[in-house]
């Protein structure tokens, strides 16, 4: 966080959210790096994965995930999601509530992957499909095929609000961020 943000005014909390999320999609080591993915499908569910983007002005939020994943089933159900993030030494919670589109075998999933590593390729190469019931714990293989996986899929949050808490033994401070509305930003009790 840099030394001027006082986090004191509402601007300071949207440029807290911006700078944190976009240290997350760049530094392996942020604690914003990954949080938790929640769906309300058939039942609520909610997932660690990693932050592939984030677009501070359109407030979008990106992660990948395998298309035969029970995530994706979930948002053909309900694409109304929840991201939450939480850093234990900034003491900062952020949670973006928007609605989910996922980008299966289109121009979006075939740059995502042109630019992904062979590693994290590798993944979307396994066979069984994720959640499939086996015998064994190693009842499934990874085969990298130099080809684009046809499991790939990239996930847009496009974000509605975002509740932002910050703890602090002097009082805790609470926000209500409008990506798009700024006009309708506002302190909550927290
Ligand atoms: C540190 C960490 C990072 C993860 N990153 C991702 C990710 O980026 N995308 C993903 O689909 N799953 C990721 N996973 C696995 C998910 O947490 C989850 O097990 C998997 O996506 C299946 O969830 P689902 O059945 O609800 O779709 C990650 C798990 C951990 C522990």
């Amino acid at each position: 966080m840099s030394a001027k943000n006082t986090l004191e005014t509402l601007e300071n909390v949207r440029e807290n959210i911006s700078s944190s999320l976009t240290e997350g999609v760049k530094n392996r080591k942020s604690d914003f790096r990954t949080f938790t993915f929640c769906t309300s499908g058939k039942f609520p569910a909610g997932r660690t994965v990693v932050l592939r983007g984030y677009n501070a002005e359109h407030g979008i939020i990106t992660l990948h995930s395998n298309y035969y994943a029970d995530k994706i089933e979930d948002l053909n159900i309900n694409p109304k999601v929840c991201c939450v993030f939480y850093s234990k030494g900034m003491k900062i919670q952020i949670r973006c509530f928007g609605r989910a589109v996922v980008n299966y075998d289109n121009k979006r999933s075939s740059h995502a992957w042109a630019k992904m590593s062979d590693m994290s390729k590798e993944c979307y190469f396994q066979v069984p499909n994720p959640g499939t019931i086996m015998e064994r714990y190693n009842d499934f293989s990874k085969e990298t095929i130099d080809k684009k996986s046809e499991a790939f899929s990239v996930i847009d949050v496009d974000i509605e609000k975002i509740d932002w808490l910050y703890l602090k033994r002097e009082g805790h401070r609470r926000a209500n961020i409008f990506v798009k509305e700024s006009a309708k930003d506002t302190w909550v009790s927290p």
